[in-house]
């Protein structure tokens, strides 16, 4: 089977463009025993594929010089050497930018933490990773109680949004701070009490008017100067989920962290990063969750959903511009 491949060729200094990746095809190898030939239906963008473009240390390996860019995505079994896997089973994982990929059975999502049926924009958007993400991170390390203040970065985004939501289901007042009018609107729109647009706002002048008691959880997918401001307006034993840094994510080196870092010991903040893998085997419950949110109409969400294997970079690359309204997908095909 031809197999056409967006190979990384280059390791970006700095933000990451088209000119790092370059399209290629090949032939898909022959299946081993237990193997499958997955045909890729769409893809997921995360920001932290830009981190696994960088040759250092993290919480998975690098990806290789002229390797697939790693990805995950839905696809369909169209070669099968597992009875498990019958052609036709559509399954979850890390597929890469390619048309094909080749799985044995653990490098796949656990089927039975998504109800049967689930569409592949709903399995990678509202069912998906991020949604898990903002559950866990949430509601483990933040843990926010009724009447508290939580305040969400990036909070229009996938994992933003959804954490915004949870924390009003829980009954916290909910700030969020997210870039333009559009997106703003929008969050309004979910239930949550006020936000915050950081590209025509001062920061921190609306965190002393939205949180006048302080914050008492901070779901952080941003980083950087939010962070900083954040800290400043902090109420005591405040509790920081270190969810993402996105602002950093394409900084050609190392930027100073917070210059006050000395207010997490005069107001007790604890602060905790996390990565959703960590909570795997609870995945069924937090699933359970979402799915009975989802279907009372209690969790809203947006999905920009892009087409073609030649725009596969630019889709990416939408995410460090803020451009993607809401979960950035990109369809290959639709399931046969
Ligand atoms: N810890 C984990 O396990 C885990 C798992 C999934 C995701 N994450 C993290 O969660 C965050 C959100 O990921 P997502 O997949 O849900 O993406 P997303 O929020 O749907 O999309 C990314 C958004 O980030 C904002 N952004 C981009 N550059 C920025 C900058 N320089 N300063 C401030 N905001 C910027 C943009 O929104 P605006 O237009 O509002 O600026 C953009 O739309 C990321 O930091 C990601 O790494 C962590």
């Amino acid at each position: 089977m031809n197999n056409q491949q967006w190979l990384m060729i280059e390791r970006p200094n700095g933000m990451v463009s088209e000119q790092h990746f370059t399209l290629t095809e090949t032939k898909t190898p022959l299946l081993r025993e237990g193997e499958v030939l997955i045909k890729t239906l769409m893809l997921s963008f995360d920001p932290a594929m830009r981190g696994w473009m960088d040759d250092k240390p993290s919480y998975l390996p690098p990806v290789a010089i002229n390797e697939p860019m790693r990805a995950s995505g839905i696809g369909q079994v169209v070669e099968s050497n597992d009875d498990a896997l019958p052609v036709g089973t559509l399954v979850q994982g890390i597929l890469g930018w390619q048309e094909y990929s080749i799985a044995g059975p653990n490098s796949l999502f656990p089927p039975s933490a998504l109800p049967s049926g689930t569409p592949p924009n709903i399995a990678l958007s509202v069912l998906g990773a991020t949604s898990l993400t903002a559950y866990f991170g949430l509601l483990k390390i933040g843990d926010p109680q009724p009447g508290e203040t939580v305040l969400i970065s990036g909070a229009a985004g996938a994992t933003g949004s959804a954490a915004a939501q949870i924390a009003k289901l829980k009954g916290a007042r909910v700030i969020g701070i997210a870039g333009g009018k559009d997106k703003c609107d929008w969050l309004l729109g979910t239930g949550i009490d006020a936000v915050i647009d950081y590209k025509s706002e001062n920061i921190r002048a609306r965190l002393s008017e939205t949180c006048p008691d302080g914050i008492h959880v901070f779901f952080d997918n941003v980083g950087g100067d939010t962070l900083e401001a954040a800290i400043e307006h902090a109420a005591d034993f405040a509790r920081f989920v270190l969810c993402g840094s996105i602002s950093n994510y394409n900084d050609d080196s190392p930027k100073p962290g917070p210059n006050n870092m000395f207010s997490l010991i005069a107001k007790r903040i604890r602060m905790q990063g996390f990565i959703m893998f960590d909570y795997m085997a609870e995945v069924d419950s937090a699933m359970a969750d979402l799915v009975q949110w989802l279907t009372e109409g209690k969790l809203l969400w947006r999905e920009d959903i892009k087409e073609g294997f030649d725009n596969i970079p630019k889709t990416f690359i939408r995410l460090f511009e803020g451009k993607n309204q809401g979960k950035q997908l990109l369809k290959l095909a639709d399931p046969n």
